[in-house]
C-alpha cells in the first residue's frame, strides 16, 4: 500500500473461449487478494427462485450438469454474434466476476480470437468493459500471441520474438505468424475442431458397439478430454442404463483416438497447404525463419497427450524438412495466463 492509500491494481488475464473461460488473477502485491486461477465452461442457465421467484443465474459445469436441458453455450469462435448472445454473455460474465471476486481494482487483458468479424469483437469488449473488473485499463491481444507467451520463456520474450502460433480451440483452429507482436498472414478455419472430433466420437461410439450406444456431444468430449493419447491410450468401459431398466456395459477400442487421428491430419493438412502455403507466398524469406523455429500450438486439443510430438511428424513428412513443435505447460489456460503476464507488465508501466 503506497503512502495515499492507493493499493496497486491487480493484473488479471481473462480468455472467453466457446468450450471455457479462464481467468488469471495475480492478486495485490501486499496479499490482500491471492493469486487465482478459475476455470470454466462457458454456458449459464437461469432457474427462478422457489421462494422469490426472482430469475437467478447459473454458469459453468453446474449450469451443465443440472440444467443439461436448457444450458445455453453463447459464444461461437470465441464471440458473441449478436445481441441476445452478447447479453448472455454479460450475464455468464458478470456472474463468473461476482462469484470468484475478481478484483474491479484492476487492469485487464483478454485475448480475442483472430477473426474478421467486427461486431463480435465489439461484442466481447463490451462484455469485459461492462463486467466491472478493469477499472485501470482494458485492452485485447490475439488469443494464439497470448497462448505463445507461457511457452516461449518465463516473461514476455514472444512479444519480441519470430515464430508461429497455432491455437486448437473447440470452434476454430487459428494460425499466425508472430513477428515482434505484428501479425502476418492469420489464418482461421472453422472445418477442423474440437467441437467435430466430438460429433465424430458420438457417431464412431454408434458404430463400435453395433448402434447399442447412443451418447451425446457432452458424453463425446468427455471422453475425449479423459482418454485421448497418442502415446499410450487404453481401452476404457462405460456402462449406460437401457430404457427398459438394466444396464449395459461396453469397451471403446478405437473410436476415440480415430476421431482424434483423422481430426490431427486436418490440422496437419489446413497448417501445410493452406496457412503456411499463404505466409510462403506473403513472406518468402521470412517463411523460412520461422520453420527453423518451434511452432507453438496451444488451446485445449493441444492437451492430448503425445498431440505435439505427432504433429511434428506428420507435419515434417507433410513438407518434407524437419519441423520442430512445442506447447506451453498448460495449453488450455496459456491464453489467460500470457495475458495476465502483459497485464502484469503495464500494471508496471502505466
Ligand atoms: N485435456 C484435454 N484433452 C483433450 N481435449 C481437451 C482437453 N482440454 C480441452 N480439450 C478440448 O479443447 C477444446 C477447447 O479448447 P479451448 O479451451 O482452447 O477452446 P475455446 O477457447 O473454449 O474455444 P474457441 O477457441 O473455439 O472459442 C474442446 O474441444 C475441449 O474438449
Ligand atoms: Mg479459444
Amino acid at each position: 500500500m503506497s503512502a495515499n492509500g492507493d493499493t496497486e491494481p491487480a493484473a488479471v488475464g481473462v480468455k472467453l473461449g466457446s468450450t471455457r473461460t479462464v481467468v488469471v488473477s495475480e492478486g495485490t502485491g501486499d496479499g490482500a487478494v491471492p493469486e487465482q486461477v478459475v476455470q470454466t465452461l462457458t454456458c449459464l442457465a437461469t432457474y427462478e427462485d422457489a421462494l422469490t421467484g426472482s430469475e437467478r443465474v447459473l454458469y459453468g459445469e453446474d449450469a451443465a450438469r443440472e440444467y443439461p436441458d436448457r444450458v445455453q453455450y453463447m459464444l461461437r469462435s470465441g464471440l458473441p454474434e449478436d445481441d441476445d448472445r452478447a447479453e448472455l454473455t454479460k450475464r455468464f460474465f458478470s456472474a463468473l466476476i461476482e462469484e470468484e471476486g475478481i478484483p474491479e481494482h484492476s487492469g485487464v487483458v483478454y485475448a480475442i480470437p483472430t477473426i474478421d468479424n467486427d461486431a463480435g469483437l465489439d461484442n466481447l469488449a463490451a462484455v469485459i468493459e461492462e463486467s466491472g473488473i478493469g477499472s485501470e485499463f482494458v485492452r485485447s491481444y490475439p488469443e494464439s500471441l497470448c497462448g505463445a507467451i507461457p511457452a516461449i520463456g518465463d516473461g514476455l520474450e514472444a512479444i519480441n520474438d519470430i515464430f508461429v502460433s497455432i491455437n486448437l480451440g473447440s470452434t476454430n483452429l487459428e494460425a499466425c505468424a508472430y513477428r515482434r507482436g505484428e501479425q502476418l498472414s492469420p489464418f482461421a478455419t472453422g472445418a477442423v475442431t474440437g467441437n467435430e472430433v466430438d460429433r465424430h466420437i458420438v457417431n464412431n461410439v454408434e458404430e463400435e458397439t453395433q448402434r447399442r450406444v447412443n451418447i451425446d456431444r457432452q458424453t463425446a468430449r468427455e471422453y475425449k478430454e479423459t482418454h485421448a493419447d497418442f502415446v499410450d491410450f487404453d481401452p476404457f468401459t462405460d456402462v449406460i442404463q437401457q430404457p427398459g431398466g438394466g444396464s449395459h456395459e461396453f469397451t471403446i477400442e478405437w473410436a476415440v483416438m480415430d476421431a482424434v487421428d483423422e481430426y490431427l491430419d486436418d490440422v496437419v493438412d489446413e497448417v501445410a497447404n493452406r496457412f503456411l502455403a499463404e505466409l510462403a507466398n506473403d513472406y518468402v524469406r521470412l517463411y523460412r525463419q520461422v520453420l527453423d523455429r518451434p511452432i507453438v500450438l496451444t488451446g485445449g486439443m493441444a492437451c492430448i497427450p503425445g498431440l505435439v510430438d505427432e504433429f511434428e511428424e506428420r507435419l515434417s513428412e507433410e513438407l518434407d524438412r524437419e519441423i520442430e513443435a512445442t506447447a506451453p505447460e498448460e495449453p488450455s489456460l496459456a491464453a489467460a495466463s500470457g495475458a495476465q503476464r502483459i497485464a502484469e507488465r503495464l500494471v508496471e508501466t502505466n
